[in-house]
C-alpha cells in the first residue's frame, strides 16, 4: 500500500488553499502537479549545470549534455524500448502526433487510409484532417459500441489495403476508457498495418512496455507525469524512424550542411532540431525515478480502489449520468452530468468549494458530440487523491446540483 500522507507531502501545492479552503485536485488528466524532487531539479539545473547540450566543448555543457542523454536512457528503460536511439524528445504528445503526422505522412499518396477512433483528442484528429487537406489522404474512424468501447469488429472490416497507419488513444482522456490497444495492435499487424499509441493519459497510471505492445510509436507528455510541460517522448520503432525523413531542420539534427544539400544527423537526433527543452528532459528522468520509488504497480493498485470508491458514490448520486457502463476497464477519469444542469455551471459552482474539475468536451468534441451531448464534467484522480477527498467532493457535488434546481 502506498503511504498517501507521505507522497502529499511531496507536493507542495496540495497544501495551497483555495478561495480559503483546502485545495482538491481532480483535474489531473489536464495537468499533473510536480513533487519537490522535480521542483528542486528544475532549480537545481539552472543554478548549477545550465549550458546547452551537444554544442559546447566546455565543462558544464559536457555535464548538461550527459544528463540529457542519461534522461533519454531513463526514458529508455522506463518504456523497455530496445534503443536510446527510439526515444525522441519532443515538446509534448501533440508535437508528436504532429511529427509522425508531418513526416509519416510524406510517404503518403492520395487514397492512401489512417485510421483513427471517435475517442481520439482533438491532437490526434486535426493533424491527419491537414495531410488529408494536403495530401488527398482519406480518414477512417473506429466508432463506438453502446458502452462506450471501441467497436473493434468494425475496426478490423475498415482495414483495407490502402490502410498506412492506424493511430489510436490508449486512455480515453474525457471517459477514462482504457482501450484495448493489445488486441488493435494485433489486429492491424495481421493486415500489416503499423500501429502509433496515444499514451498521454495512460503512461501516468500503468506499465507500459513497448516491445511487448509491439506498437511502431508511441507518444506521451512530461507534464502528465508529474514532469515539466514542453517536454514529451515519441517512442518508435528503429527500423520506422531510419525510414521516416526528419520533421523539422535546424541545429543538431545534421551531419553536414553546405548550400547545396544537408546530411541529416542519425537517430534520435535527426528528429531533435534546435535546441531541445533539456531541463524538461531531466526533468522527466526525476519524475521517472519518483514514479518507480513508489512503484507503478502500487500507483495503479491504489488509483483503482480510488476510482471505484468514486464511481459507487458518484452513480448513487440522483440525477447524474455518468458516461460509462461498465467502471473495469477505466482509470482516472470520470466524465458525467446532472440532468437539467449545464456542466460548466457545476464546475463553476465546485470549484468555489475548492475542487478543480474541468468541464466541457475535453478536446474530444466529435466524441461528445458521437455521445448527443454537449459537454460533460470530469474529474481526473492521482495517486496523490484521497478518499477523504472524494467524500467530500460527494458531500458538496449534492448541494452544488440542489443551488440550479
Ligand atoms: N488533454 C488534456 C485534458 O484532457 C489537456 O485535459
Amino acid at each position: 500500500m502506498i503511504n498517501i500522507d507521505k507522497i502529499r507531502a511531496d507536493f507542495p501545492i496540495l497544501s495551497e488553499k483555495v478561495y480559503g479552503k483546502d485545495l482538491v485536485y481532480f483535474d489531473n488528466g489536464a495537468t499533473t502537479h510536480k513533487p519537490q524532487v522535480v521542483i528542486d531539479a528544475v532549480s537545481d539545473f539552472y543554478a548549477k549545470y545550465n549550458s546547452n547540450i551537444h554544442r559546447g566543448s566546455y565543462y558544464l555543457s559536457n555535464i548538461s549534455t550527459q544528463m540529457y542523454e542519461n534522461a533519454r536512457q531513463k526514458v529508455q528503460k522506463f518504456i523497455n524500448a530496445k534503443s536510446e536511439k527510439e526515444v525522441i524528445f519532443t515538446k509534448g504528445t501533440t508535437e508528436g502526433l504532429n511529427l509522425i503526422a508531418s513526416s509519416f505522412g510524406s510517404l503518403l499518396h492520395k487514397g492512401d487510409e489512417i485510421i483513427i477512433s471517435t475517442m481520439e483528442h482533438h491532437a490526434n484528429i486535426v493533424p491527419w484532417q491537414m495531410l488529408r487537406d494536403r495530401v488527398g489522404i482519406d480518414l477512417k474512424i473506429i466508432p463506438l459500441v453502446d458502452d462506450f468501447q471501441l467497436d473493434l469488429e468494425a475496426f478490423a472490416n475498415l482495414i483495407t489495403e490502402k490502410t498506412k497507419l492506424v493511430s489510436v488513444v490508449h486512455v480515453s482522456n474525457t471517459l477514462g476508457v482504457v482501450n484495448p490497444i493489445e488486441k488493435i495492435i494485433e489486429i492491424a499487424h495481421y493486415k500489416g498495418v503499423p500501429v502509433l499509441i496515444d499514451a498521454a493519459q495512460s503512461i501516468q497510471h500503468k506499465k507500459i512496455d513497448v516491445q511487448e505492445l509491439d506498437c511502431e510509436f508511441l507518444v506521451f507528455s512530461g507534464h502528465k507525469i508529474y514532469a515539466e510541460t514542453g517536454i514529451g517522448v515519441l517512442y518508435g520503432k528503429q527500423e520506422w524512424l531510419e525510414k521516416l525523413p526528419p520533421y523539422q531542420g535546424g541545429g543538431d539534427m545534421i551531419k553536414d550542411v553546405s548550400f547545396e544539400k544537408t546530411e541529416f544527423a542519425d537517430l534520435p537526433f535527426k528528429f531533435e532540431a534546435g535546441t531541445t527543452n533539456f531541463v524538461g528532459a531531466h526533468s522527466i528522468a526525476v519524475a521517472i525515478d519518483y514514479l518507480e520509488n513508489i512503484g507503478l504497480d502500487k500507483i495503479e493498485e491504489y488509483e483503482r480502489k480510488l476510482y471505484d470508491y468514486a464511481y459507487e458514490k458518484l452513480s448513487k448520486i440522483e440525477d447524474i449520468e455518468l458516461y460509462a457502463t461498465s467502471k473495469s476497464n477505466r482509470i482516472s477519469a470520470i466524465s458525467f452530468n446532472v440532468k437539467g444542469v449545464h456542466h460548466f455551471d457545476i464546475g463553476s459552482m465546485l470549484d468555489k468549494f475548492g475542487i478543480a474539475v474541468r468541464t466541457g468536451t475535453h478536446c474530444t468534441q466529435p466524441l461528445v458530440n458521437s455521445i448527443g451531448i454537449q459537454g460533460t464534467v470530469r474529474a481526473s484522480f492521482s495517486f496523490y487523491n484521497t478518499f477523504k477527498e472524494i467524500d467530500y467532493f460527494i458531500e458538496i457535488l449534492p448541494r452544488v446540483i440542489n443551488m440550479f434546481k
